[in-house]
């Protein structure tokens, strides 16, 4: 890991001040030999350069430079300063995908995100576009909770339970293509956090279950915290047990079937990282992203997206404190972007996403001078039948009011 931004200490607050971990040598491996069964892609074959070497933003400015309009870069707000720094635009997954989508002159889409956001970018630009992800093993651990096998048997199951052809699939964001093409398929739609309401809303105007995929958390707060359902009226469908764990009344009562899959970044924080909190920090808003658990929601002033929390801190009251619960990329960046607030992170403990993480200044350098010397490396690319499938349902998404 590479060492963070300084922080201005007067914002965070004793132990929950973000610390700098030792390098993980999880995240030393730079992404060689991966797993294929995935959704994350395969071994990232470069020679990287030395993460060491003093000169490599200047190598990478150099490279971009020479590139020119052929290439645009997109930014996660979980990315790191470091890579930040390269990108034509940030933005949570929904905004980058149509950013991509509204570039067709740019030769070169490099996506420093994770794999499933590139993909979303493949599907919505040309065919004579090139998504570029930095590093293939930058995957989403949620995202690989929900192998498109386990969705089809998940189906069948409901089929059996008499359901299916009442039932709409919708699939966050966070999801491989297949699955949302399956959805596309079975005339459902995609979501993100900002939209998972209106994605809900839409779909129970014509169906009397949901199979929400694969964050149960995200189904769960949408359903409880603005659809007004009840907790019961929602079941966690697990893929590694016969029948998803669930009697077929069990799944003819719910209204929210959804997929036992989570955030291993946000599943950190708990009701007591609140609690701890407040008793430290009186008057603190606590904010949290809707991938949090319920408890978690539930003990928050407010819940927001990527984009939500950004917003919440923009119009914020100058001096007010702010306790985040998302990831620390972000959070740090937060603070650094709103001096005249007191920014602290919730969780006690560094909470990086590991996977976004994986995108760094020598993998970003390493794709762009390999595209200046005519290498296209790294490329997202999605079969043609996936790709059309998952275009209708991002294509639904779009419809959507507001979106
Ligand atoms: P956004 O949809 O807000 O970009 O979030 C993606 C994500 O992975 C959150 O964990
Ligand atoms: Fe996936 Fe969680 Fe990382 Fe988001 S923060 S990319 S959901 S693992």
């Amino acid at each position: 890991m590479t060492p963070t931004s300084p922080i201005n200490t007067d914002q965070a607050v004793e132990s929950n001040a973000w610390i700098d971990p030792a390098p993980s040598p999880l995240l030393l491996l730079l992404g060689e030999r991966t797993d294929t069964q995935s959704e994350r892609g395969v071994d990232c074959p470069g020679a990287l350069p030395a993460p060491s070497d003093p000169d490599l933003a200047a190598r990478a400015r150099a490279a971009k430079d020479t590139l020119g309009d052929r290439v645009f870069v997109l930014g996660h707000h979980y990315q790191r300063d470091e890579v930040v720094e390269f990108a034509d635009v940030m933005g949570d997954s929904f905004k980058l995908a149509r950013e991509a989508a509204a570039r067709p002159d740019a030769e070169f889409i490099v996506f420093c995100g994770v794999h499933f956001m590139a993909e979303s970018a493949d599907i919505l630009t040309s065919a004579d576009q090139k998504v570029i992800l930095p590093d293939l093993a930058a995957g989403c651990s949620m995202a690989d909770m929900a192998a498109i096998n386990q969705v089809e048997d998940a189906w069948r199951t409901l089929e059996n339970a008499g359901i299916a052809a009442s039932t709409l699939p919708v699939t966050y964001m966070n999801s491989s293509a297949a699955i949302k093409a399956f959805t596309g398929r079975h005339g459902g739609t995609v979501c993100t956090s900002s939209n998972a309401a209106t994605s809900l809303d839409w779909a129970f105007e014509s169906a009397e279950h949901v199979l929400f995929l694969p964050d149960q958390h995200l189904g769960r707060n949408t359903a409880i915290g603005d659809l007004g359902m009840k907790p019961e009226d929602c079941v966690a469908f697990d893929p590694r047990k016969p029948g998803g764990g669930l009697t077929p009344d069990e799944l003819r009562a719910a209204k929210m079937i959804l997929w036992r899959g989570h955030c291993s970044v946000h599943g950190r924080f708990t009701p007591e990282c609140v609690d701890d909190m407040r008793a430290r920090v009186p008057g603190v808003n606590v904010i949290v992203h809707p991938e949090c658990k319920r408890e978690v929601v539930e003990k928050a002033d407010f819940v927001g997206s990527t984009e939500g929390i950004i917003k919440a801190l923009a119009a914020a009251e100058p001096g007010s404190a702010w306790a985040i619960g998302t990831e620390l990329n972000l959070v740090k960046r937060l603070a650094e972007q709103n001096p005249d607030q007191r920014v602290l992170f919730l969780d006690k403990t560094v909470c990086y996403c590991s996977t976004m993480n994986r995108i760094d200044l020598p993998h970003l350098t390493w794709a762009l001078e390999s595209l200046v010397a005519g290498n296209v490396v790294d490329q997202i690319e999605v079969d043609p039948d996936t790709a059309h499938w998952a275009r209708v349902a991002l294509d639904r998404m779009l419809a959507l009011p507001g979106a």
